[in-house]
């Protein structure tokens, strides 16, 4: 028998039966489209309790730490898996066979290259922008050169679209690196792995030989597994927006990249690294935990505590490791840096505030510290979670367009504004 909720009102309005709908697993939802029927909408600024549509991608379970792409839990896929794999996985459904995996692979690899004339499109930022200003805006020019004759309908096209996406951010995201420091852009070889592409395109340089270090190739792949996909956050939820009008998808991941850019979502990592800095030793410890306790302050330990997880984060479990396998390859241990980053996460983790409050270390916390000791500069940061996350962007927008039942998205609002008045002539008019 279906659940349903009845809506009462107190001023003598017939009450509304409306039906409750159970998922996979999660909190069962109450469907209010009934409402418009009878002269009401929902108010839920910020959508803390409004569920905006059927996805079968993602499953969080932030009280419980869990987090599965397509049923899978994420330690299986993060220790078993790859990248390469999980976007497969997140766009098809299905893990992919041996040949499924190879032909995707590989066709991934072969749209790796930008159009030559994009590179005119980098050179028109000025060199101390933001990387992911330029990134945003040279992923919006790729709805320029692809544009004609993307039929959104046609399954075919959607995956070809997915396709280049995954392919070429890479090369975006390294070539906005590589702008910004007036080195000549690499381009990619399609010989090395997903992220030591990446690497060899951010890294080397025409003078010398670059060989992508295994250990940082196999830490940068699991960090885009770990982020590839983390249901309606807000950049997915830009990238389902604009996409449901039928907007060119480039244009549309570029508008969900620009939702990232922020620091209350992906910039934290940025914040992490920049609060360490500040701190600049481990005697400044006790100060930095005496400020984020006192509410007057207004600061906050940055890479602490996570909106959705009131238990640890499972991919912060899984990242800790790997910062830690980082910095013992790199013989980074002794780093001023990281040892004050290891004595912040043991001090937290032990103190009554954060316990009590359940703030544990997030995934940001720990893909800063790995960052940092890679070499990657902080500006680069959110780009390489924009690029992570392109897998999750394509997969939700493909997953969207593929509901025939899909409408635009037109949330409504509670108008507050002034009542009806008469126009007055300007010179009627008093300050
Ligand atoms: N440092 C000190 N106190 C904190 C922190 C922190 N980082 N985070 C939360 N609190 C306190 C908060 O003051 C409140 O205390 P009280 O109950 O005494 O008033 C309590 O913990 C509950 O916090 P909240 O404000 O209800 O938590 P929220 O869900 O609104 O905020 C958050 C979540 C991630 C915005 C917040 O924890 C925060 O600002 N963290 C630091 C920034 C950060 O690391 N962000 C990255 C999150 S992961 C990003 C992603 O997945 O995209």
């Amino acid at each position: 028998m279906t659940k349903t909720a009845t809506l009462t009102f107190s001023d003598g309005t017939p009450p509304i039966e409306l039906p409750i709908l159970e998922g996979t697993y999660g909190k069962p939802v109450i469907d209010l489209k009934a409402l418009a029927a009878h002269g009401y909408f929902t108010h839920d600024p910020g959508f803390t309790a409004t569920s905006s549509c059927n996805s079968a991608i993602t499953y969080i379970d932030g009280e419980e730490g869990l987090l599965y792409y397509r049923g899978y839990p994420i330690e299986e896929l993060a220790y078993k898996s790859d990248h390469m794999e999980v976007s497969y996985l997140l766009l098809h459904g299905e893990l992919p066979t041996a040949e499924q995996k190879t032909a995707f692979v590989n066709s991934i690899r072969h749209h790796t290259l930008l159009h030559d004339q994009m590179e005119n499109v980098f050179r028109g930022f000025r060199r101390s922008a933001h990387p992911m200003a330029v990134m945003i805006g040279v992923t919006g020019a790729m709805s320029a050169f692809y544009h004609e004759g993307t039929d959104l309908f046609d399954p075919k096209h959607r995956e070809i679209v997915a396709h280049r996406l995954l392919a070429k951010i890479p090369t975006v995201a390294a070539w906005a690196y590589k702008f910004n420091e007036g080195q000549p852009f690499v381009y990619p070889n399609n010989r090395l792995s997903y992220a030591e592409n990446f690497m060899h395109m951010m890294f080397s340089t025409p003078c010398e030989p670059y060989e992508p270090n295994p250990v940082l190739a196999r830490a940068l792949d699991r960090i885009f597994l770990l982020h590839a996909d983390h249901e309606q956050n807000a950049s997915t939820s830009t990238v389902r927006l604009s996409g449901s009008s039928g907007a060119n998808p480039y244009a549309c991941v570029a508008a969900g990249m620009a939702s990232l850019w922020g620091p209350l979502h992906g910039g934290a990592n940025e914040a992490v690294l920049k609060m360490l800095d500040e701190m600049g030793d481990v005697s400044r410890i006790p100060e930095y935990i005496a400020r984020a306790k006192d509410k007057s302050s207004g600061f906050r330990l940055m890479g602490f505590g996570h909106r959705v997880y009131r238990n640890m984060d499972p991919r912060a479990r899984i990242i800790r490791q790997t910062a830690h396998e980082v910095l013992e390859a790199l013989d980074l241990k002794d780093n001023p840096t990281f040892r004050m980053a290891m004595e912040l996460e043991r001090i937290a983790l032990e103190d009554e505030y954060f316990v009590s409050r359940k703030l544990y270390p997030n995934v940001d916390f720990y893909s800063g510290i790995i960052f940092r000791a890679m070499g990657i500069p902080t500006s680069m940061f959110t780009v390489l979670f924009a690029l992570a996350r392109t897998a999750g962007w394509v997969a939700q927008w493909n997953e969207m367009l593929s509901d025939p039942a899909h409408k635009i998205g037109r949330p409504r609002q509670r108008y507050i504004g002034h009542a009806r008045r008469e126009y007055v002539p300007i010179e009627a008019r008093r300050a």
